[in-house]
């Protein structure tokens, strides 16, 4: 038997199963060596790509012997960032870059160079940053449904998305084990939320039990029922989910949060400085905050629609004693008394007070009139590729637009997008390509050209067949490979290649 022919017999197997045979398979001498030969040539390829800049700038391997000029050093990376600049300044890329705006940009940066120094785990001495993280934490709070529940919306700021999302996990994980004596803990996730709930699942050992969306691409909310025990900890829903920007039923979750008696977390990191700005422009926003009592937890990212520099995001809770098993403290280290409230122990107090200052020059009109333009555009482009028979939208996105062929190489189509420039999305299970649009997108005419490009995308699929190179037939293996620990491997070496001088 050939390998196609073997990969897809395994591709027929239960992928439980072939983890298994994956695993065994990979002993054998002659396999794994094969597979790493195979593999270390895909990476000797990309080391091109991933290093764009070793002949035209300076590498240091080790430090320097003397420091060198600091002019030299200003403009070098100057010159970096002006050559990364261009694709996400006009527009071209899928989310990433919010706001970009050069007056916004440059006022966040001063606002970082005055508070550089300033370290939130010394809050005696840089109160200003405590100042603006509880302020950041109650202005998010504002927008997410605190004024409409009795309850004391409480938080913390975390780096990012990610870090909300561990941070709460974490939480509950510590919460079951204390009030509920729950030593096997499980968290029931639709398939779609952020693969930081799968890594929440690895770093704090809670089994993950996955649960499928419907036809709206929302969660399932029969099988979130049938998924929880009496382990539960947490249940998952998004507002709006990375891959198809639509909103779970929150409010079905809600309410077995409640009967339940257990955890609902609502990953609002996309959407949670935006979605309350579309609903109040009167777009058909389900309720999914603090409103809906079940609601026990959110992630909303200020380093997204919030606007701020990279580095920040929002973790809510319902209620202070909730967030005190987030905290970590010590007693008796001979440092002295110690204790902080998210992973990390010195912090940039910087981020905060950009972050802080991002909010309060924008005000509410800022942030409405953002979201104002990010869906006008959103809209054409949703109309744009309904335009086109060959593409269908999946499911009901707002602004952050998934599109699949029943009949191309959805891949390919990407692959002419990039040629064309766009920085865009390429997603499986199902396969389709995302954009998620953000205040760069809405920039005059942007829109019209990401349309116009994409008819000639699929013109261009339609009428030239496949040829060999580019990345439609990586996305497609990543796809449909059954190897998933083989693909996993790629992905790892892929991260040393990023860390090679
Ligand atoms: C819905 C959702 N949740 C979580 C995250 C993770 O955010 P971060 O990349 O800031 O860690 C993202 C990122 O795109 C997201 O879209």
């Amino acid at each position: 038997m050939d390998a196609d022919a073997l990969i897809q017999k395994l591709g027929k197997l239960n992928p439980k199963l072939v983890a298994v045979i994956e695993k065994y398979l990979n002993k054998l001498p002659g396999v794994k060596k094969e597979i790493d030969k195979q593999t270390d040539e895909v990476m000797k390829g990309l080391e091109g790509s991933v290093r764009p800049y070793s002949n035209d700038f300076p590498t240091y391997k080790r430090l320097p012997d003397e420091g060198i000029n600091r002019d030299n050093i200003l403009s070098d990376m100057e010159s970096m960032a002006a050559l990364e600049k261009n694709r996400w300044k006009e527009g071209y890329v899928s989310g990433t870059v919010y706001h970009g705006n050069e007056e916004h940009i440059s006022f966040l940066n001063k606002v970082y160079a005055a508070n550089s120094q300033a370290n939130p785990l010394h809050s005696d001495l840089f109160p200003s940053t405590s100042k603006y993280e509880a302020e950041i934490i109650s202005m998010t709070a504002g927008m997410l449904g605190a004024d409409n529940t009795e309850d004391e919306i409480c938080g913390s700021v975390s780096s990012g998305g990610t870090e909300s999302i561990l941070l709460a996990m974490k939480t509950y994980r510590d919460r079951a084990r204390v009030e509920k004596g729950i030593k096997r803990p499980e968290m029931v996730v639709p398939v779609t939320a952020h693969a930081a709930f799968n890594k929440a699942a690895q770093y704090f050992n809670i089994k993950l039990k996955q649960v499928p969306i419907g036809k709206d691409y929302k969660v399932d909310i029969k099988a979130v029922k049938r998924a929880i025990t009496s382990n539960t900890i947490v249940i998952v829903g998004s507002a709006p989910t990375f891959p198809h920007g639509v909103v779970d039923h929150i409010e079905a979750l809600s309410e077995i949060a409640l009967k339940k008696n257990i955890g609902l977390h609502v990953d609002a990191c996309l959407g949670g400085f935006i979605l309350p700005w579309v609903k109040q422009l009167g777009y058909n926003v389900p309720e999914f905050d603090f409103s809906l009592k079940g609601v026990t937890s959110m992630s909303a990212d200020t380093h997204k629609y919030g606007y701020a520099a990279k580095g920040t995001s929002v973790v809510l809770y319902r209620s202070l004693e909730l967030r005190r098993y987030q905290y970590f403290t010590i007693t008796d280290w001979p440092g002295g008394l110690y204790f902080s409230p998210t992973f990390a122990g010195s912090r940039a107090g910087a981020l905060s007070a950009a972050c802080w200052a991002s909010l309060v020059s924008l005000g509410e009109k800022g942030y409405v009139d953002a979201a104002k333009g990010i869906m006008k555009t959103a809209d054409v482009i949703k109309k744009g590729i309904d335009a086109i028979p060959e593409l269908d939208i999946l499911g009901e996105p707002l602004w952050n637009i998934s599109f699949g062929s029943k009949d191309l190489d959805i891949y390919r189509i990407m692959d002419y997008m990039t040629e064309k420039q766009w920085s865009l999305n390429g997603l499986h299970k199902p396969s389709c390509v995302h954009i998620c649009c953000t205040l760069r997108h809405a920039q005059e005419g942007v829109a019209e050209k990401f349309v116009a490009d994409l008819k000639d995308a699929v013109e261009h699929v339609k009428s030239t067949p496949a040829k060999e190179g580019g990345m439609a037939p990586v996305y497609g293996m990543a796809a449909t490979l059954p190897l998933r620990g083989t693909i996993s491997q790629l992905l790892k070496k892929y991260m040393d290649v990023l860390y090679k001088v």
